[in-house]
Order: C-alpha cells, then sequence, then structure tokens
C-alpha cells in the first residue's frame, strides 16, 4: 500500500556517536516506506557500523570519502546535495554541528550540508554534559539561525552510564519531524477545525449510547494539517488515541457537548471538517440510578441530537465561511447518499465511507473513500492508509479554498 513518504529523495548523513545502530533501523523504516534513502557516512561513523549494513539496508550506494569519485564522475559533493528533497542528520555528534554551525568543508559529509539547499534535520546524540555545554549550545543557536531543524534528544539513561538528556529521538518522534520537514506548508496561516471519535449519549450513570468510531480518521487528518501549518483545533469525543503535538484539543462526551464546541470555535476557523461519528439520538432521560436487571422488555426512548454540520451549513450561506466538509459513513448506496447530505447541508466537500467493506471504516487504518465536491465532481480513490486518505482530502480542501 503506498506511503506517505513514497518516492521522496533523502539524504541521511551519520556521524559517529554510539547511536549509530539506531540509524540502521531509521534507514530500514524510510526504505520500507518507499524512501529514496542515500546514505553519506564520516569516517568515524563507519568506525561503529560497517557502510555495508547501511548499502544492504537502503539498497544503494553508500558515500563516505570526499575523494572517491572515479574520473568522469560528476562532483559528489555537489549532485547529492542537490538531489534530496530532504537531508538528516542522525545521530549528529556534536564535532559534526560544531563543523556545519561554522561552515566547515572538510568532510564529504559537512560539504555536502554547506551545499544543500534542501531543508536539514539534525538529530543530536551525545554524553548530557557534552550537550548541555555552552560551545555546543551556541553552535545549535547558530544552526538554528541558518534554518536547520534541531531535534532535541531525550531524556534517559545513556550509553556512557550517565543519566540525562542526549538520546537519540524514537523513530516515531523521528518519522513524524520528517513528515512535516516534507510537508507543503499550503494551510499556514489557517485554522482548520477537525471534529473525531463518537459521542457517547448515557442512559444510566454506568452505560452509554455509540457507536464503532475510533477517531483514528479525524485524528489523521488533524496530525496532517498541523504539518501543513495550519493552527488546528480538535474537537474530541472519547478516544484513545494520543492527541497529535501542538493540536488544540477540546474533549467532549455527548452530541450536545461537541455541538456547543463547534459553535463556540468555528467563527474562528477557515475550514470545518466534521469527521466525527456523532449520535444521530440520544435517550430522551438519563436515569440517575442504574437500570437494575429484570426480565422485562425495557423501552428506551430516543430523542434526535442537534444536526451540528446542518446548522453550519446554514449559517455558512450567509457568511459564505467556513469551508464546510462532512463524513457520511454509508454501507448501501454511497454515492447517491452522499450527493443528497451535500446538497442538503450545504456542504464544499462530503467524504463518502464505505463501513461495509474488510479494511474500511470504524477503527481499521484503512479506508476506501469517494470524495465529492460542490460542483459535484466525484473522485473515487483507491483503498489507502487513513495517513494517505488525510492528504488527499487536505489537498482537496487546499484547492477549494483557493
Ligand atoms: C565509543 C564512542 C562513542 C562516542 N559517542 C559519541 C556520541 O554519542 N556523540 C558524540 O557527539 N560523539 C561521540 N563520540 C565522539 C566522536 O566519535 C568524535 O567526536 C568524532 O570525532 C566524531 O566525528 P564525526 O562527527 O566526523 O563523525 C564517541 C566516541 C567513541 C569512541
Amino acid at each position: 500500500m503506498k506511503s506517505i513518504l513514497a518516492g521522496k529523495k533523502i539524504l541521511f548523513g551519520i556521524t559517529g556517536s554510539i547511536a549509530v545502530y539506531k540509524a540502521a533501523e531509521w534507514v530500514r523504516e524510510l526504505t520500507k516506506a518507499e524512501v529514496e534513502v542515500t546514505v553519506v557516512m564520516t569516517e568515524a561513523a563507519a568506525r561503529f557500523i560497517s557502510s555495508l549494513t547501511f548499502a544492504a539496508l537502503s539498497g544503494r550506494r553508500v558515500y563516505t570519502g570526499m575523494f572517491e569519485a572515479d574520473a568522469g564522475e560528476e562532483m559528489t559533493h555537489i549532485s547529492l546535495a542537490g538531489e534530496c528533497d530532504l537531508c538528516i542528520i542522525a545521530p549528529a555528534t556534536a564535532q559534526s554541528m560544531a563543523k556545519f554551525a561554522n561552515g566547515f568543508a572538510d568532510d564529504l559529509l559537512s560539504t555536502l550540508v554547506l551545499a544543500c539547499k534542501a531543508k536539514v534535520l539534525v538529530f543530536p546524540a551525545m554524553n548530557s554534559n557534552m550537550y548541555c555545554h555552552a560551545a555546543t549550545q551556541a553552535n545549535l543557536t547558530r544552526l538554528q539561525e541558518y534554518g536547520y531543524g534541531i531535534i532535541e534528544p531525550e531524556q534517559g539513561k545513556l550509553a556512557c552510564g550517565d543519566e540525562g538528556i542526549g538520546r537519540l529521538v524514537a523513530w516515531e518522534t523521528a518519522r513524524e519531524k520528517i513528515l512535516s520537514a516534507l510537508a507543503p506548508q499550503d494551510l499556514a496561516d489557517r485554522t482548520v477545525l477537525i471534529t473525531a471519535g463518537p459521542t457517547w449519549e448515557s442512559f444510566d450513570p454506568a452505560r452509554h449510547l455509540s457507536n464503532r468510531s475510533s477517531g483514528k480518521m479525524g485524528y489523521g487528518l488533524a496530525r496532517a494539517a498541523g504539518r501543513r501549518g495550519a493552527r488546528v483545533i480538535l474537537v474530541s469525543g472519547p478516544s484513545a488515541i494520543d492527541p497529535p503535538p501542538g493540536v488544540e484539543i477540546v474533549n467532549i462526551i455527548n452530541a450536545r457537548e461537541m455541538h456547543d464546541a463547534v459553535m463556540e470555535h468555528y467563527k474562528s476557523a477557515d475550514v470545518v471538517v466534521m469527521a466525527a461519528a456523532v449520535s444521530d439520538y440520544r435517550p430522551a432521560k438519563t436515569m440517575q440510578q442504574k437500570i437494575k436487571k429484570g426480565g422485562k422488555l425495557l423501552d428506551l426512548e430516543l430523542v434526535p441530537n442537534p444536526d451540528i454540520l446542518k446548522k453550519l451549513g446554514q449559517k455558512k450561506k450567509k457568511a459564505k465561511r467556513p469551508l464546510l466538509i462532512g463524513f457520511a459513513a454509508e454501507s448501501s448506496h454511497h454515492i447517491e447518499e452522499g450527493r443528497r447530505k451535500l446538497k442538503e447541508k450545504n456542504l464544499d466537500l462530503i467524504v463518502i465511507n464505505d463501513i461495509i467493506g474488510k479494511d474500511t471504516g470504524f477503527a481499521a487504518d484503512t479506508n476506501q473513500i469517494s470524495l465529492i465536491d460542490r460542483d459535484y465532481g466525484l473522485e473515487k480513490l483507491p483503498l489507502l492508509s487513513k495517513e494517505v486518505c488525510a492528504d488527499m482530502i487536505l489537498d482537496k480542501v487546499v484547492k477549494l479554498l483557493q
């Protein structure tokens, strides 16, 4: 299945830290995600792990020396620097950072970094005294001034036995930083309000009516919008997922609370994406005490919840904003239902979810969606990861905003 990173070109600089072995795992993850990874190692790095390991993991030649090129070959330090979408240095030693900060070009990697026009992300890893030393900190400040992304190392037990700051960040953190660095900043200066997850409609202190929404799609959209530079407000029903970094989260339980939170925040939003699976109905009464078990039939009277999307659609008729994106979870007649909702609720875009398919809908990591825009243009997407779906929905949002 297509990865969100597929086809990207990353120049991966590796320097002589004890954390080099972790870089092997990162190269493997990137290659699995169909990234073209070109590894450049310093001489010190190659003393920790052989370049053969990285050549095998990346499936490509590994570069180590400035003067390796055969006659007639391009100048490696210029050609490699010009070819990448992103350059990452992981692990980054104190020594190499000092070189980058001072414009040294005395080995292949430092020369490449100097020649590189793409964004450079630096992932330091070292003993905490080395990291906290004023010289290292001054170098980091200077690198930031030059526009390099610095990813602060983690706290914890270090290879030297000390405890403190200096551990190379976990792959999950690195992946997020890489994705953000590669994302187009086409939602910068925009506020995107996203709803996610289910709602819980209580009928006694122990029980509620709900649905099988996990929040994965809405949280994925929030994460993707944040990477693309948006200010993100996430109004979320109960979900087990950790909120994405940098997102303003508003936790709610039931549909009426979601309604109130959306009405409070939508005015500051350029885009509202209603990805939550809001319960259409709620119990007419919530019992103060738990309903006792008995042999008899139990009637549960349900009343409709407010239709948040429809209300926003009506408000949009006058104000012409925000851009409104709805979701329709359908089990049959998907397209007809989608078109009907798009019109009825005055939406700019509707995302139709097939909830019957094997790998689609609630809780799955994949989704098969169709998009219908306000001009009734229909786009049917293949089975994709929810992460890729989120980006494709936002591509459409960006077009509609123009
Ligand atoms: C066993 C060992 C572990 C090392 N680990 C680190 C480290 O984690 N971070 C660091 O900045 N330097 C570390 N060093 C020191 C660097 O290898 C040294 O400064 C080297 O000159 C770095 O060269 P480079 O930046 O060109 O790769 C370590 C050295 C040894 C012998």
